[in-house]
């Protein structure tokens, strides 16, 4: 339906709002070429410090909620407001104002599931927090969060849609942390508190 089409590429474009890079430009810093270069929470908290990296998880964590908010208050069904939440993940990973690149996608998709299934996405949220904070590596909580969220999806009574848009979001999220895997391997990946300049 048109109405559903508009919902997506509105979605899109939410999504793409670079807050990292944009605020990072604004305190004359480029987010792509410090830290990880990724377009960030985590790398502006590198590079900028905690007020900023909160501003921008704040932020990016709001796209998807307005995202899935959108499609229902244009009164599409949870299928089409599930979709519009990977929508506003696919347009903050890969966003034309970035050419095409972006974040890895972690706050945004928080945000989505947040409001598609709250009681999954307070457990992982605890749960990477957790893991975060004890082995000081943001991408190591991050991809054990998306795997909490998978296996609860998978666990929990869930409609198919609802499954489908999550597993599509927690195995996108994971795939955007192959870099930070291989850093994990090799024992080269940042740790939470290093400071960039
Ligand atoms: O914010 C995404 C986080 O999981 C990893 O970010 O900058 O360490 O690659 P970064």
């Amino acid at each position: 339906t048109p109405t559903a089409l508009l919902a997506l590429l509105l979605s899109y474009l939410i999504g793409a709002v670079p807050a990292a890079a944009w605020l990072a430009r604004t305190r004359g810093v480029d987010i792509r070429k410090v830290g990880s270069g990724n377009s960030g929470a985590t790398n502006v908290l590198r590079s900028l410090g905690k007020g900023p990296a909160l501003a921008v998880a704040v932020f990016d964590i709001l796209k998807g909620v307005l995202a899935v908010l959108l499609a229902r208050t244009l009164g599409l069904s949870e299928g089409w407001a599930a979709l519009c939440g990977l929508l506003a993940v696919i347009g903050h990973n890969f966003s034309p104002f970035l050419g095409f690149r972006g974040g890895k996608g972690v706050a945004t998709s928080f945000g989505v599931i947040a409001i598609l299934d709250p009681v999954i996405g307070l457990v992982a949220f605890v749960l990477a927090i957790a893991c975060m904070w004890l082995t000081r590596f943001v991408s190591a909580g991050s991809i054990m969060g998306a795997f909490i969220v998978a296996a609860l999806v998978l666990v929990l009574p869930r409609p198919d849609w609802d499954r489908a848009a999550v597993l599509f979001l927690a195995a996108l999220l994971v795939w955007q942390h192959r870099e930070n895997v291989r850093k994990l391997q090799a024992g080269t990946e940042r740790r939470l508190g290093e400071k960039v300049s």
